[in-house]
């Protein structure tokens, strides 16, 4: 899990510095395979469940699943999350970063602030005796006092040899008692934040996209977590 980890956060620099205005999101794609394949990987979401290619690219309204495209191309002011999952050695690496495409917005420089922020402030509740409930009110407490839509249709989750495992991770308060954190459990945080409402719609046409119900704009960040004895791993990092 360290090493796909490891993999996921290199795959995710790698890609950075071609996220630019101009650029279309199937050279994106192409990008990561190849490199995902040259480091003896493979990546995840290719036939996953039928999704057709490498990586996830979701675009401004679009708050996940996002299918590349060479029609998709990046213009200034744009905001792209770009999710990738290798696995390396049967294990799976997860993690996702908003990207800005030139010059962004105030208040869309703040949703970036607050979402990346509300990861690391769930990231920090992982510690023995917790449970997952401790990540989802922290996150909640967070965001819903500024306001924002907490998407609630799709969540955190276990990962390692598969790709979604129980637990899953929300990241809004539940009413129910949700799984003690143990060392040694490997999980996702990956806060999905929308400046309007929390809701969104899955895409008929292509069964995968998902964007916000009103058309306001929609960012994520995402780590895999260990859980250890003292706290916790983040295992995507460099
Ligand atoms: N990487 C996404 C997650 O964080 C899952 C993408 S599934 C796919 O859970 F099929 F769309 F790739
Ligand atoms: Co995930
Ligand atoms: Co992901």
């Amino acid at each position: 899990m360290r090493l796909a980890g490891k993999l996921a956060a290199e795959i995710l620099n790698f890609i950075e510095p071609y996220v630019k205005p101009g650029v279309n999101t199937l050279l994106l794609n192409d990008l990561v395979h190849d490199y995902t394949h040259k480091k003896g990987a493979i990546s995840a979401p290719l036939n996953y469940k039928g999704f057709p290619k490498s990586i996830c690219t979701s675009i401004n309204d679009v708050v996940c699943h996002g299918i590349p495209k060479k029609e998709d191309i990046l213009k200034d002011g744009d905001i792209i999350n770009i999710d990738v999952t290798p696995i390396l050695d049967g294990y799976h690496g997860d993690t996702s970063k908003t990207f800005k495409v030139g010059k962004v917005s105030p208040e869309i420089e703040q949703l970036l602030i607050d979402t990346e922020k509300a990861m690391w402030i769930g990231i920090e509740q992982v510690k023995p005796g917790s449970r997952i409930n401790d990540i989802s009110d922290a996150i909640d407490d967070f965001l819903t006092a500024k306001r924002y839509g907490i998407v609630r249709d799709l969540m955190g989750h276990g990962i390692g040899r598969k790709f979604h495992e129980d637990p899953q991770v929300p990241h809004f308060r539940q009413t129910k008692k949700l799984a003690k954190i143990e060392p040694g459990m490997t999980f996702t945080i990956e806060p999905m934040v929308n400046l309007g409402t929390f809701e969104v719609t899955f895409s008929k046409q292509d069964k995968w996209t998902v964007r916000t119900k009103d058309g306001k704009w929609s960012a994520q960040y995402e780590h895999t977590i260990l859980a250890t004895t003292t706290g916790y791993e983040i295992l995507t990092k460099l």
